[in-house]
């Protein structure tokens, strides 16, 4: 069967820094609440007038090059992301113009953190089949626009960034062996920006209740995402034929280190064989695995032949998981 292969990846973190003693000054928190609860120290905040797609420019830039192929060679640009540069038109969009790939389509996926899995089902499925060769994946977020920096609850969790990667056709045993996704609308209340849409459109009165803003129900989605991400890992190594200790590498969404040594501690899975990078970066949503995975290529953490496990999960809810052969 025909498969898809990563041939490159590429990521792309803003400048500026906010570290945990930053947020001390803005609001009633501590550097030992945050490192104690999330793993997190410091996260990276986009400049003034850089939106999604700016950062996704970036990091598919380098991700183009790395595969030596140019943006007019491309047939598909997905993009996962919730906080594009506008409601409409897609990031995608925006993306194919910066890039100049105009032979490709271009479009987005709204999935929260599990964006970039989503993006990848895709972008296999199209490979898969037949009806594309070479599509540019990315995750982008500048989720500091649509962070309530009033609240503590939230606000110490999230910052910017933007993951790329290219996928071609496989010509052997590697690549993607097998992507899952999942959703589970009824649960959609546990992280929400309710503010903007068609629901509770942007007035005044939305704007005074700060309903624009990322809300999430902390503890609740923790309890859901460890059991998820447990059950999933273990479902798609037993799909693959395949058990814990066949992995090279677990590159997991990076929301909260608790949730992450759950995962691994269920796989029995060292900790040199799990990505965390979420104490520089914090949750960056569909950018976050995009990333993880770029610096583990880039510090030769991942070699030709590994089997790699990612897994995500998200608003919606969604959770998604996918296993690769590189
Ligand atoms: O990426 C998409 C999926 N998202 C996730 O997977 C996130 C899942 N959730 C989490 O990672 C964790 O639930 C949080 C890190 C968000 C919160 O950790 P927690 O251990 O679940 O804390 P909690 O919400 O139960 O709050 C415990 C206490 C509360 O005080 P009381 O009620 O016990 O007095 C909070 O008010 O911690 C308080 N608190 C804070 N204190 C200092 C909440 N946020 C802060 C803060 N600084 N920033």
């Amino acid at each position: 069967m025909r498969r898809s292969r990563i041939i490159s990846t590429g990521s792309f973190l803003p400048e500026k820094v906010l570290t945990n003693s930053d947020l001390e000054k803005l609001v009633d928190t501590s550097d030992e609440w945050i490192t104690e609860r999330t793993g997190i120290k410091e996260r990276r905040i986009a400049g003034p007038g850089q939106a999604a797609s700016d950062l996704a420019y970036e990091a598919s830039r380098v991700a183009l090059e790395r595969a030596g192929i140019s943006a007019g060679e491309v047939n598909a640009i997905i993009v996962g992301t919730i906080s594009g540069d506008m409601p409409f038109p897609s990031t995608a969009c925006f993306l194919q113009n910066k890039l100049g790939a105009s032979n490709a389509v271009a479009f987005d996926v709204n999935a929260a953190c599990s964006g970039f899995l989503y993006a990848l089902y895709i972008a296999d499925s199209f490979i898969k089949s037949g009806l594309q060769d070479k599509i540019l994946v990315v995750g982008t977020e500048v989720l500091s626009q649509i962070t309530d920096w009033e609240d503590r609850t939230t606000c110490v969790l999230f910052g910017d960034g933007a993951g790329a990667a290219v996928l071609v056709p496989s010509h052997d045993d590697r690549g993607v062996l097998s992507v899952h996704i999942h959703s589970d609308g009824t649960m959609w209340d546990l992280i929400t920006v309710p503010g903007g849409g068609s629901r509770n459109p942007v007035s005044s009165g939305s704007i005074n209740q700060r309903l624009h803003y990322i809300k999430m129900k902390g503890n609740e989605t923790f309890k859901v995402a460890v059991r998820t991400l447990e059950d999933i890992a273990v479902k798609t190594l037993a799909q693959n034929g395949l058990i814990a200790s066949d992995l090279a590498l677990l590159v997991p969404h990076q929301a909260n280190q608790r949730i992450i040594q759950a995962t691994a501690e269920r796989l029995k899975l060292p900790k040199e064989k799990v990505v965390m990078n979420l104490d520089k970066y914090g949750n960056t949503s569909a950018a976050s695995i995009p990333i993880a995975l770029d610096e583990a290529v880039q510090t030769g953490r991942i070699q030709e032949g590994d089997y790699i496990l990612l897994e995500a999960f998200g608003g919606g809810l969604t959770w998604a998981s996918a296993l690769i052969k590189w």
